[in-house]
């Protein structure tokens, strides 16, 4: 009895004095911090902050030129702060530095944050150097045949080797009556095209969106409508054969629902499912040497409607009657994401088709929660166009038709009459000259 009771009283001992280990024997650690994104950025400094560490006695701020911060600024090398933020100042406009924290308690210091980069606004003139001159692929641009002169066409002479109609070049326009033709504009942009040596894209033969009323209101069976349409792509492809080497024959059949079937436009529904065959087969007797392409939207944020784009592909490349496939890329400094990007890539290009990142326009404004661009707004959308061309600049040469933004200067994208709110998607500012997000097509193609 005696020995169990001086086990017990044991037991409770030991019981006693583990739960009386002093604080000192508890080991204690430091928490770790988060960097949030940089903040306040000018054009030499930035506002660094991060999360608050339970019994933090101070954080050691680390800033650097390079993400593995192998190049640590000499003043902001551990520099202890008690604050949970840090104003960093000294800074050479238009370099990129990263900052990292850690979290100090007592003797014990926590693992390093995450890094966040932070690029040090260069508020003087962008780097002017020409994107044909630089890229090694075909840069395009939008045209209206009543801008082909002064600046605008300084610009598309200067900067771009490859053009593509806006409008004009669509059947509202150049089919505005049955049986009678308007070829008035289209001359104008091809002769431009020819006089100054430009690839000139065809866009777009048969778009539920350009349809003349009279083609909506079509009077005749459907039989006489096929026939229409067979001798509108045959006359129009015939007429610039040799001067449009390309075209985008079909636009937007395929639809945003649920499965992407193809869209119930007037073409479907009078020809039957088989039309978009149909019509690549009248362009590719019309001219054997053209390019045909098929274009679409949401192309690379739309997994689903990637996948009906790339078997509508298919069926047309088991008779030979496509040549490349054109992702519109209208898109924001959000999204879609670069493997989303790379993915339209990857299947065109396993289908040994041509790339045409046809009407790239880069949305700084998608959620309409700014007035202005600012600079770290006009940042991350810099880095969104580069993002993108260093996609396509990687793409195999044979493989790379173009890529084709869609507008010069922020204030003539189609864009802000769509969405009905400021945005700035494009490379040049009201008075033509370079953003930041030209400077980040620049970059794009190192
Ligand atoms: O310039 C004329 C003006 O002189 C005339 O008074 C006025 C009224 O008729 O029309 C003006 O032309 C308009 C033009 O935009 C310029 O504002 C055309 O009617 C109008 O049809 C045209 O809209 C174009 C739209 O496609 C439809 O063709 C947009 O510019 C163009 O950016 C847009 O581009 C499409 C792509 O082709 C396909 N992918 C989507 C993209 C955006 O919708």
């Amino acid at each position: 009895m005696k020995i169990r009771q001086a086990l017990w009283i044991l037991c409770i001992s030991l019981f006693v004095l583990s739960c009386s280990k002093s604080d000192d024997a508890v080991e204690v650690t430091a928490g770790v911090p988060s960097a949030y994104g940089a903040v306040n950025l000018t054009n030499d400094g930035f506002t660094a902050n991060w999360t608050r560490v339970y019994r933090a006695d101070k954080y050691l701020v680390d800033v650097a030129t390079k993400a593995d911060f192998s190049t640590l600024l000499p003043n902001y090398t551990a520099l202890p702060v008690t604050a949970l933020t840090l104003n960093v100042s000294g800074l050479t406009a238009g370099i990129t530095y990263y900052y990292r924290v850690r979290a100090v308690r007592g003797e014990s210091i926590s693992v390093f944050s995450n890094a966040v980069a932070a690029e040090i606004i260069s508020t003087g003139p962008e780097p002017t150097t020409a994107l044909k001159s630089a890229a090694n692929f075909n840069v395009g641009m939008i045209v209206r045949s009543n801008r082909l002169t002064g600046i605008t066409s300084d610009i598309i002479l200067r900067e771009f080797d490859n053009i593509t109609s806006e409008y004009e070049m669509k059947m509202d326009k150049m089919y505005p009556s049955k049986g009678t033709y308007d070829f008035t504009a289209v001359d104008k942009i091809v002769n431009y095209a020819t006089d100054n040596k430009l690839n000139l894209h065809g866009h777009a033969l048969i778009w539920h969106n350009s349809v003349p009323s009279w083609v909506t209101n079509f009077v005749g069976t459907n039989a006489e409508f096929e026939a229409m349409v067979k001798d509108y792509i045959t006359t129009v492809v015939t007429r610039y054969k040799g001067k449009i080497k390309s075209w985008d024959v079909v636009n937007e059949a395929v639809d945003d629902g649920s499965g992407n079937p193809l869209r119930n436009s007037i073409f479907k529904q009078k020809m039957g499912d088989d039309y978009i065959k149909k019509c690549y087969q009248w362009a590719r007797d019309a001219d054997p040497a053209c390019k045909l392409f098929y274009n679409d939207y949401n192309f690379a944020s739309s997994a689903t409607k990637r996948a009906a784009i790339f078997k509508i592909a298919d069926d047309l490349k088991k008779d030979n009657l496509i040549d490349g496939l054109g992702a519109q890329m209208h898109i924001s400094y959000k999204g879609p994401a670069a493997s989303e990007i790379q993915a339209v890539v990857d299947g065109t290009v396993s289908r040994k088709l041509l790339m045409h990142f046809s009407e790239l326009d880069i949305q700084a404004n998608p959620d309409n929660d700014l007035t202005a661009l600012t600079p770290e707004r006009a940042i991350s959308q810099k880095n969104k166009y580069k993002e993108v061309v260093k996609i396509f600049n990687a793409i195999p040469a044979a493989n790379q038709y173009a890529l084709t933004v869609w507008g010069m200067r922020d204030s003539e994208s189609w864009l802000l009459s769509f969405w009905g709110h400021i945005d700035w998607p494009l490379m040049y500012n009201e008075d033509y000259s370079a953003k930041k997000a030209h400077t980040g097509f620049l970059e794009g193609l190192k």
